[in-house]
Protein backbone atom coordinates (compact mmCIF):
# COMPACT_ATOMS: atom_id res chain seq x y z
CA UNK A 1 0.00 0.00 0.00
CA UNK A 2 1.55 3.45 -1.22
CA UNK A 3 2.29 5.71 2.15
CA UNK A 4 -0.30 9.39 2.12
CA UNK A 5 1.43 12.49 4.06
CA UNK A 6 -0.26 15.53 4.69
CA UNK A 7 0.09 18.41 6.66
CA UNK A 8 -1.64 20.97 8.19
CA UNK A 9 -0.17 24.19 10.44
CA UNK A 10 -1.85 25.10 13.68
CA UNK A 11 -2.26 28.68 12.83
CA UNK A 12 -6.11 29.37 13.61
CA UNK A 13 -9.36 28.21 12.73
CA UNK A 14 -10.13 25.76 10.19
CA UNK A 15 -11.95 27.00 6.80
CA UNK A 16 -13.69 25.73 4.14
CA UNK A 17 -11.20 26.87 2.18
CA UNK A 18 -9.39 23.73 3.95
CA UNK A 19 -12.51 21.58 3.98
CA UNK A 20 -12.61 21.85 0.11
CA UNK A 21 -9.39 22.36 -0.74
CA UNK A 22 -7.79 19.89 0.62
CA UNK A 23 -9.69 17.80 3.80
CA UNK A 24 -12.22 16.45 2.01
CA UNK A 25 -9.61 14.49 -0.28
CA UNK A 26 -7.97 13.33 2.63
CA UNK A 27 -11.36 11.27 3.96
CA UNK A 28 -11.52 9.12 0.44
CA UNK A 29 -8.14 8.58 0.36
CA UNK A 30 -7.58 7.70 3.83
CA UNK A 31 -9.05 4.22 2.95
CA UNK A 32 -6.87 3.66 0.20
CA UNK A 33 -3.50 4.46 1.49
CA UNK A 34 -1.30 4.23 4.66
CA UNK A 35 -2.12 7.84 5.40
CA UNK A 36 0.22 9.98 7.76
CA UNK A 37 -1.22 13.48 8.22
CA UNK A 38 0.45 15.95 10.74
CA UNK A 39 -0.31 19.25 12.47
CA UNK A 40 2.56 20.82 11.48
CA UNK A 41 3.97 23.09 14.91
CA UNK A 42 7.78 23.23 13.39
CA UNK A 43 6.30 24.95 10.26
CA UNK A 44 4.02 27.19 12.24
CA UNK A 45 6.72 28.82 14.72
CA UNK A 46 8.34 30.48 11.62
CA UNK A 47 5.99 33.20 11.83
CA UNK A 48 5.44 35.27 14.95
CA UNK A 49 3.32 33.28 17.40
CA UNK A 50 2.40 33.08 21.31
CA UNK A 51 3.74 29.96 23.07
CA UNK A 52 0.84 29.87 25.62
CA UNK A 53 -1.65 29.20 22.75
CA UNK A 54 0.27 26.54 20.35
CA UNK A 55 -0.24 23.66 22.37
CA UNK A 56 -4.16 23.95 22.25
CA UNK A 57 -4.16 25.00 18.73
CA UNK A 58 -2.58 22.21 17.91
CA UNK A 59 -5.49 20.17 20.09
CA UNK A 60 -7.46 21.93 18.37
CA UNK A 61 -6.68 21.42 15.17
CA UNK A 62 -6.50 17.33 15.64
CA UNK A 63 -9.85 18.01 17.13
CA UNK A 64 -11.27 19.46 14.39
CA UNK A 65 -9.53 17.22 12.11
CA UNK A 66 -11.09 14.34 13.59
CA UNK A 67 -14.66 15.94 13.34
CA UNK A 68 -14.33 16.49 9.55
CA UNK A 69 -14.30 12.27 9.60
CA UNK A 70 -10.50 11.78 9.82
CA UNK A 71 -10.38 7.72 11.04
CA UNK A 72 -9.86 7.87 14.72
CA UNK A 73 -8.67 4.01 14.26
CA UNK A 74 -7.09 4.31 10.64
CA UNK A 75 -5.51 7.83 10.33
CA UNK A 76 -1.83 8.32 11.73
CA UNK A 77 -3.15 12.00 13.00
CA UNK A 78 0.09 13.51 14.73
CA UNK A 79 1.64 16.04 15.67
CA UNK A 80 4.94 16.98 14.25
CA UNK A 81 7.30 18.81 16.82
CA UNK A 82 6.55 14.60 18.95
CA UNK A 83 8.65 13.21 16.25
CA UNK A 84 12.31 14.50 16.12
CA UNK A 85 13.46 12.50 12.76
CA UNK A 86 11.53 15.47 10.67
CA UNK A 87 13.94 18.46 12.05
CA UNK A 88 16.80 15.80 11.61
CA UNK A 89 16.54 15.01 8.69
CA UNK A 90 16.02 18.23 7.46
CA UNK A 91 19.20 18.83 8.77
CA UNK A 92 20.71 15.99 6.14
CA UNK A 93 18.62 17.43 3.14
CA UNK A 94 19.93 21.04 4.04
CA UNK A 95 23.02 19.87 2.69
CA UNK A 96 21.90 19.19 -0.71
CA UNK A 97 20.02 22.10 -0.93
CA UNK A 98 21.04 24.31 -2.82
CA UNK A 99 20.12 28.31 -1.69
CA UNK A 100 18.54 29.91 -4.28
CA UNK A 101 16.06 26.98 -4.93
CA UNK A 102 14.75 28.13 -1.96
CA UNK A 103 14.77 32.02 -2.28
CA UNK A 104 12.94 31.65 -5.66
CA UNK A 105 10.06 29.65 -3.87
CA UNK A 106 6.71 31.40 -4.06
CA UNK A 107 5.69 31.08 -0.62
CA UNK A 108 9.12 32.10 0.96
CA UNK A 109 9.12 35.62 -1.52
CA UNK A 110 5.08 35.96 0.20
CA UNK A 111 5.52 35.52 3.50
CA UNK A 112 9.04 37.31 3.56
CA UNK A 113 6.88 40.64 2.33
CA UNK A 114 4.24 40.09 5.01
CA UNK A 115 6.33 39.39 8.16
CA UNK A 116 9.43 41.44 6.72
CA UNK A 117 10.38 41.83 10.80
CA UNK A 118 10.85 38.30 10.85
CA UNK A 119 12.58 37.03 7.83
CA UNK A 120 14.01 34.17 10.00
CA UNK A 121 16.01 31.23 8.47
CA UNK A 122 13.27 28.56 9.62
CA UNK A 123 11.15 30.26 6.84
CA UNK A 124 13.66 30.22 4.17
CA UNK A 125 13.86 26.77 4.92
CA UNK A 126 9.98 25.72 5.38
CA UNK A 127 10.45 23.40 1.88
CA UNK A 128 13.11 21.82 3.54
CA UNK A 129 10.73 20.53 6.25
CA UNK A 130 8.45 19.86 4.61
CA UNK A 131 9.58 17.76 2.00
CA UNK A 132 11.45 15.87 5.29
CA UNK A 133 7.75 15.49 5.95
CA UNK A 134 6.60 13.51 3.53
CA UNK A 135 9.93 12.05 3.11
CA UNK A 136 10.74 10.69 6.34
CA UNK A 137 7.77 8.31 6.09
CA UNK A 138 8.85 7.68 2.46
CA UNK A 139 5.51 9.27 1.23
CA UNK A 140 4.57 8.91 -2.82
CA UNK A 141 0.60 10.82 -2.03
CA UNK A 142 0.51 14.53 -0.80
CA UNK A 143 -3.19 15.91 -0.99
CA UNK A 144 -2.60 19.35 -0.99
CA UNK A 145 -4.50 22.73 -2.08
CA UNK A 146 -2.98 24.78 -5.30
CA UNK A 147 -0.57 26.86 -3.33
CA UNK A 148 1.19 23.53 -1.62
CA UNK A 149 1.93 22.38 -5.68
CA UNK A 150 5.46 24.09 -5.91
CA UNK A 151 6.61 22.43 -2.50
CA UNK A 152 5.58 19.11 -3.29
CA UNK A 153 7.97 19.70 -6.78
CA UNK A 154 10.64 20.82 -4.28
CA UNK A 155 10.48 17.92 -2.56
CA UNK A 156 10.64 15.56 -5.76
CA UNK A 157 13.64 17.57 -6.30
CA UNK A 158 15.05 17.05 -2.99
CA UNK A 159 14.45 13.37 -3.34
CA UNK A 160 15.95 12.85 -6.79
CA UNK A 161 19.11 14.46 -5.29
CA UNK A 162 19.71 12.64 -2.09
CA UNK A 163 19.27 9.32 -4.61
CA UNK A 164 21.33 10.35 -7.22
CA UNK A 165 24.08 11.41 -4.38
CA UNK A 166 23.56 8.83 -1.81
CA UNK A 167 21.50 5.78 -3.47
CA UNK A 168 18.11 4.76 -4.54
CA UNK A 169 16.46 5.81 -0.66
CA UNK A 170 13.54 7.96 -1.68
CA UNK A 171 10.12 7.71 -3.98
CA UNK A 172 8.72 10.36 -6.05
CA UNK A 173 5.90 11.74 -4.76
CA UNK A 174 2.91 13.61 -6.47
CA UNK A 175 0.24 15.88 -5.32
CA UNK A 176 -3.21 15.13 -5.25
CA UNK A 177 -5.73 18.31 -5.65
CA UNK A 178 -9.27 18.36 -5.22
CA UNK A 179 -11.88 19.35 -7.88
CA UNK A 180 -11.73 22.76 -6.60
CA UNK A 181 -8.21 23.72 -5.40
CA UNK A 182 -8.63 27.17 -4.73
CA UNK A 183 -11.18 28.27 -2.70
CA UNK A 184 -11.62 32.15 -2.98
CA UNK A 185 -12.45 34.03 0.15
CA UNK A 186 -15.88 35.84 0.66
CA UNK A 187 -13.98 39.32 0.08
CA UNK A 188 -13.77 37.58 -3.77
CA UNK A 189 -10.64 39.17 -3.81
CA UNK A 190 -8.00 36.43 -3.36
CA UNK A 191 -7.68 32.70 -1.79
CA UNK A 192 -9.50 31.82 1.40
CA UNK A 193 -6.98 32.09 4.02
CA UNK A 194 -6.72 32.31 8.07
CA UNK A 195 -4.29 35.32 7.84
CA UNK A 196 -6.21 37.58 5.45
CA UNK A 197 -9.58 36.94 7.53
CA UNK A 198 -11.90 36.24 4.78
CA UNK A 199 -12.63 32.96 5.72
CA UNK A 200 -15.98 30.99 7.02
CA UNK A 201 -14.65 28.83 9.72
CA UNK A 202 -15.87 25.40 9.62
CA UNK A 203 -16.74 25.46 13.31
CA UNK A 204 -18.56 28.83 12.81
CA UNK A 205 -22.46 28.72 14.25
CA UNK A 206 -24.90 29.49 11.58
CA UNK A 207 -25.44 33.06 13.16
CA UNK A 208 -21.75 34.29 12.56
CA UNK A 209 -21.61 32.69 9.11
CA UNK A 210 -25.01 34.48 7.68
CA UNK A 211 -23.22 37.80 9.26
CA UNK A 212 -20.09 37.17 6.93
CA UNK A 213 -22.77 35.68 4.19
CA UNK A 214 -25.18 38.56 4.34
CA UNK A 215 -22.55 41.94 3.34
CA UNK A 216 -19.91 39.73 1.11
CA UNK A 217 -19.76 41.02 -2.64
CA UNK A 218 -21.66 38.80 -5.61
CA UNK A 219 -22.33 39.41 -9.51
CA UNK A 220 -21.51 43.24 -9.57
CA UNK A 221 -24.38 43.54 -12.72
CA UNK A 222 -26.97 42.45 -9.93
CA UNK A 223 -27.42 45.92 -8.68
CA UNK A 224 -30.97 45.65 -7.87
CA UNK A 225 -33.17 42.49 -7.39
CA UNK A 226 -34.76 42.80 -10.42
CA UNK A 227 -31.54 42.50 -12.85
CA UNK A 228 -30.55 39.23 -13.83
CA UNK A 229 -26.79 37.75 -13.48
CA UNK A 230 -24.16 35.35 -14.26
CA UNK A 231 -23.79 32.75 -11.71
CA UNK A 232 -19.73 32.30 -13.49
CA UNK A 233 -19.13 35.62 -11.98
CA UNK A 234 -20.71 34.83 -8.78
CA UNK A 235 -18.23 33.98 -5.63
CA UNK A 236 -21.55 33.05 -3.92
CA UNK A 237 -21.73 30.77 -6.72
CA UNK A 238 -18.64 29.30 -6.78
CA UNK A 239 -19.88 28.24 -3.07
CA UNK A 240 -23.16 26.64 -4.30
CA UNK A 241 -20.95 24.53 -6.05
CA UNK A 242 -19.22 23.28 -3.06
CA UNK A 243 -22.11 23.02 -1.00
CA UNK A 244 -25.50 22.27 -3.06
CA UNK A 245 -26.16 19.67 -4.63
CA UNK A 246 -27.88 18.79 -8.58
CA UNK A 247 -30.78 19.62 -9.64
CA UNK A 248 -31.05 22.15 -6.68
CA UNK A 249 -27.85 24.32 -8.10
CA UNK A 250 -28.78 24.66 -11.74
CA UNK A 251 -32.84 24.71 -11.52
CA UNK A 252 -33.05 27.21 -7.94
CA UNK A 253 -29.66 28.68 -8.06
CA UNK A 254 -28.00 29.47 -11.49
CA UNK A 255 -31.39 29.50 -13.10
CA UNK A 256 -33.15 31.87 -10.50
CA UNK A 257 -30.08 34.12 -10.81
CA UNK A 258 -29.50 34.15 -14.68
CA UNK A 259 -33.63 35.18 -14.62
CA UNK A 260 -33.63 37.46 -11.54
CA UNK A 261 -36.24 34.81 -10.43
CA UNK A 262 -34.43 35.08 -6.84
CA UNK A 263 -32.42 38.16 -5.57
CA UNK A 264 -28.83 37.61 -3.94
CA UNK A 265 -30.13 37.09 -0.31
CA UNK A 266 -32.18 34.51 -1.29
CA UNK A 267 -29.68 33.06 -3.47
CA UNK A 268 -27.16 33.27 0.13
CA UNK A 269 -29.99 31.85 2.45
CA UNK A 270 -29.72 28.63 0.05
CA UNK A 271 -26.35 28.47 0.25
CA UNK A 272 -26.39 29.07 4.41
CA UNK A 273 -28.63 26.09 4.48
CA UNK A 274 -26.63 23.71 1.83
CA UNK A 275 -23.37 24.95 4.28
CA UNK A 276 -24.88 24.41 7.54
CA UNK A 277 -26.32 20.53 6.50
CA UNK A 278 -22.28 19.55 5.80
CA UNK A 279 -21.12 21.60 8.79
CA UNK A 280 -23.77 20.76 11.59
CA UNK A 281 -22.58 17.42 11.85
CA UNK A 282 -18.95 18.06 11.76
CA UNK A 283 -20.18 20.88 14.53
CA UNK A 284 -21.93 18.14 16.48
CA UNK A 285 -18.88 15.31 16.33
CA UNK A 286 -16.37 18.34 17.23
CA UNK A 287 -19.02 18.73 20.37
CA UNK A 288 -19.14 14.95 21.05
CA UNK A 289 -14.97 14.88 20.98
CA UNK A 290 -14.33 18.12 23.00
CA UNK A 291 -15.83 16.08 26.13
CA UNK A 292 -13.37 13.41 25.29
CA UNK A 293 -10.21 14.59 25.02
CA UNK A 294 -8.40 12.28 27.10
CA UNK A 295 -8.94 9.57 24.42
CA UNK A 296 -7.86 11.65 21.72
CA UNK A 297 -4.73 12.83 23.63
CA UNK A 298 -4.23 8.76 23.92
CA UNK A 299 -4.26 8.36 19.81
CA UNK A 300 -2.33 11.51 19.50
CA UNK A 301 0.13 9.64 21.89
CA UNK A 302 -0.07 6.14 19.89
CA UNK A 303 0.41 7.75 16.72
CA UNK A 304 3.41 9.75 17.47
CA UNK A 305 4.96 5.92 18.81
CA UNK A 306 4.55 4.82 15.65
CA UNK A 307 5.24 7.70 13.39
CA UNK A 308 9.02 7.63 15.87
CA UNK A 309 9.36 4.10 14.64
CA UNK A 310 8.87 4.47 10.84
CA UNK A 311 10.66 7.56 10.91
CA UNK A 312 13.70 6.41 12.96
CA UNK A 313 14.06 3.14 10.53
CA UNK A 314 14.50 6.09 7.83
CA UNK A 315 16.92 8.25 9.81
CA UNK A 316 18.93 4.92 10.29
CA UNK A 317 18.55 3.76 6.30
CA UNK A 318 19.71 7.63 5.54
CA UNK A 319 22.44 7.73 7.79
CA UNK A 320 23.57 4.54 6.57
CA UNK A 321 23.96 5.21 3.32
CA UNK A 322 25.70 8.54 4.36
CA UNK A 323 28.48 7.32 6.62
CA UNK A 324 26.80 8.61 9.33
CA UNK A 325 25.64 5.47 11.46
CA UNK A 326 27.90 3.92 14.28
CA UNK A 327 29.18 0.34 12.47
CA UNK A 328 27.22 -1.53 14.84
CA UNK A 329 24.10 -0.58 14.42
CA UNK A 330 24.35 -2.07 10.55
P1 LIG B 1 -2.86 25.53 5.83
O1 LIG B 1 -4.06 25.88 6.64
O2 LIG B 1 -2.27 26.70 5.12
O3 LIG B 1 -1.85 24.72 6.61
O4 LIG B 1 -3.40 24.58 4.67
C1 LIG B 1 -3.90 23.28 4.88
C2 LIG B 1 -4.36 22.67 3.57
O5 LIG B 1 -5.47 23.41 3.04
C3 LIG B 1 -3.28 22.73 2.49
O6 LIG B 1 -3.36 21.53 1.73
C4 LIG B 1 -3.67 23.91 1.66
O7 LIG B 1 -3.22 23.79 0.32
C5 LIG B 1 -5.20 23.86 1.73
N1 LIG B 1 -5.81 25.19 1.57
C6 LIG B 1 -5.65 26.26 2.38
N2 LIG B 1 -6.36 27.33 1.93
C7 LIG B 1 -6.99 26.92 0.79
C8 LIG B 1 -7.88 27.55 -0.16
N3 LIG B 1 -8.28 28.81 -0.01
N4 LIG B 1 -8.30 26.82 -1.22
C9 LIG B 1 -7.90 25.54 -1.36
N5 LIG B 1 -7.08 24.88 -0.52
C10 LIG B 1 -6.62 25.55 0.55
N1 LIG C 1 3.03 23.77 4.06
C1 LIG C 1 1.75 23.14 4.17
C2 LIG C 1 0.67 24.24 4.24
O1 LIG C 1 0.92 25.34 4.63
C3 LIG C 1 1.66 22.26 5.38
C4 LIG C 1 2.61 21.09 5.29
C5 LIG C 1 3.73 20.88 6.07
C6 LIG C 1 2.50 19.97 4.41
N2 LIG C 1 4.31 19.71 5.71
C7 LIG C 1 3.61 19.12 4.71
C8 LIG C 1 1.61 19.63 3.39
C9 LIG C 1 3.84 17.95 4.00
C10 LIG C 1 1.84 18.44 2.69
C11 LIG C 1 2.94 17.62 2.99
O2 LIG C 1 -0.45 23.97 3.92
Amino acid sequence: MKVLFTGIQPTGLLHIGNYYGAIRNWLDLQYKYDSYISVVDLHAITIEYDPKDMRDNSFELALGLFACGLDLKKTKLFIQSEVPGHAELTWIFNTITPLGELERMTQFKDKAKQHRKNVNVGLLDYPVLQAADILIYKGEIVPVGEDQVQHVEFTREVARRFNARYGDTFPECQAELTATPRVMGIDGDSKMSKSKGNFIGILESREDIWEKLAPAPTDPARVKRSDPGTPEKCNIYSYHQLATPEPELTEYVAEGCRTAGIGCLDCKRKLLENLMKVLDPIQERYATLSTKKGEVRDILDRNADVCRKVSGQTILEVKERMGLTPIWKI
